[in-house]
């Protein structure tokens, strides 16, 4: 069972237990179906998306409290209903505390790029674990967005995919299906650099 934070911070999410993985209702009520941006930054990528669409509800995991915090003062502003935010690192809310087959989308945008050599264990992506961790918290047919603009990073987290067989790649233009734009993503883009995407639909494991 988890607790909801009452006001000023209605939409952060604090389990009881850190050690058992939550349950679907713990995080939303009702059968809606549940997307979770990971690294969610202030979330405005949530914010524009939970307004957008307002029947799916948007779940948010970031480890920084300031992060957190403009995540739910963009919730209560927007009387956004379908926006909760947890505060975990990442790697062990999708280990160990979010529920098994709740997400029928995961957003992974813009993480930081960990280039040095030493760093590499820390892009998620490019770790069969993380995959087959991601893979155990979507729903079947679910879909995994992976947008950055390291090229090297995201050449690695392909060549990672193509020796995956529990997700197939799916086309992905930005305009093909409204997606909001994150922060980063428009910080960048006004620098000039290029986004690359990865849409990967979940397969039942072999
Ligand atoms: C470059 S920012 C991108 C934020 C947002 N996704 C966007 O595109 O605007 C990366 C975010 O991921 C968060 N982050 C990095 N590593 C994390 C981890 N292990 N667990 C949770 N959040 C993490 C950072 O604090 C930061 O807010």
């Amino acid at each position: 069972m988890a607790k909801i934070e009452p006001f000023p911070f209605p939409h952060e999410i604090y389990p009881d237990d850190w050690f058992s993985r939550l349950r679907r209702e713990d995080l939303f009520p009702g059968d809606a179906p549940i997307e979770l941006d990971l690294g969610c930054g202030d979330g405005s990528f949530l914010a524009r998306m939970a307004s957008h669409f307002p029947d799916r509800n948007f779940l948010g995991v970031e480890r920084l409290l300031g992060r957190v915090r403009k995540v739910s003062r963009k919730s209560v502003v927007g009387d956004l209903a379908n926006v909760r935010v947890l505060r975990v690192d990442s790697n062990y809310a999708v280990g160990w505390l979010l529920p098994l087959g709740f997400a029928s989308r995961i957003h992974f945008l813009c993480p930081d790029p960990w280039p040095k050599k030493k760093h590499a264990a820390r892009r998620q992506m490019c770790r069969m674990d993380f995959l087959a961790s991601l893979h155990s918290l979507l729903e079947d047919d679910g879909e995994l967005l992976f947008m950055t603009d390291d090229e090297p990073y995201f050449l690695e987290a392909l060549e990672v995919q193509e020796g995956c067989d529990f997700f197939a790649r799916e086309p992905w233009e930005e305009r093909d299906f409204f997606y909001a734009r994150t922060d980063f993503e428009e910080q960048w883009l006004a620098e000039g650099r290029t986004m690359h995407r990865l849409r990967l639909r979940k397969l039942p494991r072999p």
